[in-house]
């Protein structure tokens, strides 16, 4: 992967991604609990952006996070044990080689993490099989196909476009979001279903303009500034005015809408 880029690694990231957590926590994760004594792996957790708010939701539930990249694990377990959390246990350990059992897990979380992989179905087939009968895996990824915001502007789907390239470049797919039923059901898991979750934003919601449209969404494009232009992607021009642009739906009378995707699917 490009650590140029890629989520989850530098300070910066550990704030955007933080920012996005509390500003989505209600959108993406209001119905995801699990019930007492479950096992749960939490695969790619990161800094542990939505840990904290997964534990909580399942309080009885005995959560395993794991994560390839030991620097994000240590801000993870900071950031649990600052929360008083107890039901989370972390392990470095990466998804393509698990440490686990079969059957070891009866719930399986999975988010942001997909768009990321060169080979997403290889990756929820070895989860799987670490997941007993009848347990549930959940996904949730973005789609940047899906942003469309007034005023509408030409340079800054241009930048947007940057992020897809890039990752499209180190393996991953930024538009993952959309293939999330297909890609459960090839990888074998049943009764497959999808909720679109929209982040629609106007200045009527002043802590989405923060949270989202600037501190997570734009935040992000501009975290590929040096990679796309290094990479000959965009000019840097284009690029500034996109970001400008992005910036300029933030304001009074701007709109910025993202559909991020949720999946659940059972073995
Ligand atoms: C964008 S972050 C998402 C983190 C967290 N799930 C969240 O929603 O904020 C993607 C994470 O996947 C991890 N990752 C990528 N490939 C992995 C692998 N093969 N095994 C375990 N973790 C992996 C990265 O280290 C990174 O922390």
């Amino acid at each position: 992967m490009n650590k140029a880029y890629v989520h989850g690694y530098d300070h910066q990231e550990y704030i955007r991604l933080q920012d996005q957590a509390s500003t989505l926590v209600e959108l993406l994760h209001s119905d995801t609990s699990y019930p007492a004594g479950s096992r749960v792996l939490e695969a790619g957790c990161g800094v542990g952006a939505q840990t904290v708010t997964i534990a909580r939701n399942s309080p009885n539930a005995l959560i395993t996070s794991v994560d390839i990249s030991e620097t994000s694990l240590i801000e993870a377990k900071r950031k649990v044990a600052a929360a008083g959390v107890t039901n989370v246990q972390f392990e470095q350990a990466d998804i393509f080689n698990l440490p686990y059992g079969p059957d070891a897990f009866d719930h399986i979380f999975v988010c942001f993490v997909l768009e990321h992989l060169s080979r997403p179905i290889e990756a929820l087939y070895k989860l799987k099989n670490h997941l007993r009968k009848g347990g549930t895996i959940t996904v949730i990824e973005g789609d940047h196909g899906s942003v469309y915001f007034y005023p509408d502007s030409e340079a800054a789907h241009k930048a947007i476009q940057c992020q897809v390239e890039l990752q499209q470049r180190a393996g991953g797919n930024a538009m993952i979001g959309r293939e999330l039923y297909p890609l459960l059901r090839q990888a074998g898991f049943n009764s497959v279903r999808v909720s679109p979750r929209m982040v629609y934003v106007d200045s009527s919601k002043p802590e989405l303009v923060e949270g989202f449209t600037k501190k997570t969404f734009t935040a992000m494009t501009e975290g590929i500034r040096e990679s796309a232009i290094k990479a000959g992607i965009i000019e840097q021009h284009v690029f500034e005015q996109g970001i400008r642009d992005l910036y300029r739906t933030a304001e009074a009378d701007g709109v910025f809408c993202y559909t991020f995707f949720k999946a659940i699917g059972n073995k």
